[in-house]
This record gives structure tokens, C-alpha cells and sequence, in this order.
């Protein structure tokens, strides 16, 4: 499955490599992946997270949701910031992502220009929906996080605590987040906004 590169265990299935751009004169395995993933994650940390970041810098619209995605996964992936174009257990239907993403990003700026929610709702509302979409092949979970922690900070918060490594798949913690995910797919963001209160 494309879908999981997390170390479940040393092997790497070929079908998980095949965007793979780290240079191909060995064979790397899944917990390999997954640290160059991080250390790709790690920049846009620093640019985006270090300070609060100016709206020039995180404009939050439609053009700068992939480039978000392709500067945390662009070094190891050829598919960073690109849309999918099959479709996944998770998300809507492929040829429906570009129109969803451009409504949020003009959601986002009409909630702003409006101040229809507080930061804490904007910003689960915003993990929430760029989730749902799941524009990407992978990194989905990791790039929405990542946006909602931008638009906290970015707001006058800290980003969230959200222990990436409390996140996979056999951690418990990760069924109580998939559960606020679901419930918020039937309008009720309240336990995500909670989890969004828990900053740094
Ligand atoms: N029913 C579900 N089961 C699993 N994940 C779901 C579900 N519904 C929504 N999601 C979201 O999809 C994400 C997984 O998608 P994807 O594999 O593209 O992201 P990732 O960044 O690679 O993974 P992760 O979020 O686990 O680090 C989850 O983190 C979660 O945010
Ligand atoms: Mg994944």
C-alpha cells in the first residue's frame, strides 16, 4: 500500500518507493524513509514554526497549500505537492481535490476577513477539511497538522504538542485523534478543537 510508510517493519514493499528521489544506489528501508521524511518536515518547522509567520510567508491560499506539502516532502518524494490522481480509502474523489482546495482556501480567508471563528475552531476546521480532501498520495496527516500549527502560530498561539511519534498507528492516543477526526466529519469539531488547545 502506498499510503503507509511507516516503519511497521524493516522491509520496504517495492510499490512504496516508486516516487522515491533519494539516490538509488541502495535500498532503503521503511525507518530510513521515514527519518528523511522528518529531516525534510524539519525545514519547514524551522521556516514556518520558529517565529510567527507573516502572511506573506503562510498566505494560506490555494497555490501555497501544495507548496507546503512539497516543501516538507519534496526532497524524498517525486509526488510532494502534487494531487493524486487515484483514489484512497481516505479522502474525496481525486478529480474533486483542486475545486475542494480552492474552497478552503477561500473559506479561510472569508473566516478571516469575517473573524467567523475563534483561532482554536479555524484552525481544527482547517486540519480537519485539508485531511478530509487528502490532496496527496501521503503525507496528508502531517502536512494538515502542520497547516493548523502554521495558522496558530501565525495567530498568536503556540503550534500543538502533537507528538508525532504518539501518532502511529499503535499508539492509543492515535484512535482518540482519528475519533475527533470522524466526529468532525458529522460537524461536531468540539473534541478536535480541544486537542488544538494543547500547545507548546
Ligand atoms: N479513518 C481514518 N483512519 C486513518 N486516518 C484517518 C482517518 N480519517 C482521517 N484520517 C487522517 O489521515 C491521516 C493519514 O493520512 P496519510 O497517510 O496521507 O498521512 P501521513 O502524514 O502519512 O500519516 P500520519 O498522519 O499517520 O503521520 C491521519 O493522520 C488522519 O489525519
Ligand atoms: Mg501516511
Amino acid at each position: 500500500m502506498i499510503n503507509s510508510t511507516k516503519p511497521i517493519n524493516d522491509a520496504t514493499p517495492l510499490d512504496d518507493i516508486s516516487g522515491l528521489k533519494l539516490p538509488k544506489n541502495k535500498v532503503y528501508s521503511l525507518k530510513e524513509i521515514c527519518i528523511h521524511e522528518a529531516n525534510n518536515i524539519a525545514l519547514a518547522t524551522l521556516k514556518y514554526l520558529s517565529a510567527p509567520p507573516s502572511k506573506k510567508l503562510a498566505p494560506f491560499t490555494y497555490e501555497w497549500l501544495s507548496k507546503l506539502h512539497e516543501e516538507m516532502f519534496g526532497n524524498v518524494w517525486d509526488w510532494a505537492g502534487k494531487f493524486r490522481h487515484v483514489e484512497l480509502s481516505i479522502g474525496i474523489k481525486a478529480y474533486q481535490v483542486p475545486t475542494a482546495l480552492k474552497e478552503l482556501a477561500d473559506d479561510i480567508a472569508y473566516w478571516e476577513k469575517h473573524k467567523t471563528f475563534d483561532i482554536y475552531e479555524a484552525s481544527a476546521r482547517i486540519h480537519h477539511r485539508a485531511v478530509q480532501i487528502h490532496p496527496f498520495l501521503n503525507g496528508n496527516g502531517r502536512w494538515s497538522r502542520m497547516l493548523a500549527n502554521i495558522y496558530l502560530r501565525q495567530h498568536g498561539s503556540m503550534p500543538v504538542k502533537w507528538q508525532e511519534d504518539l501518532l502511529s498507528k499503535e499508539n492509543p492516543k492515535r484512535d482518540e485523534y482519528i475519533k475527533a477526526l470522524k466526529v468532525a466529519d458529522n460537524g461536531d469539531y468540539s473534541s478536535l478543537i480541544e486537542m488544538h488547545k494543547i500547545t507548546y
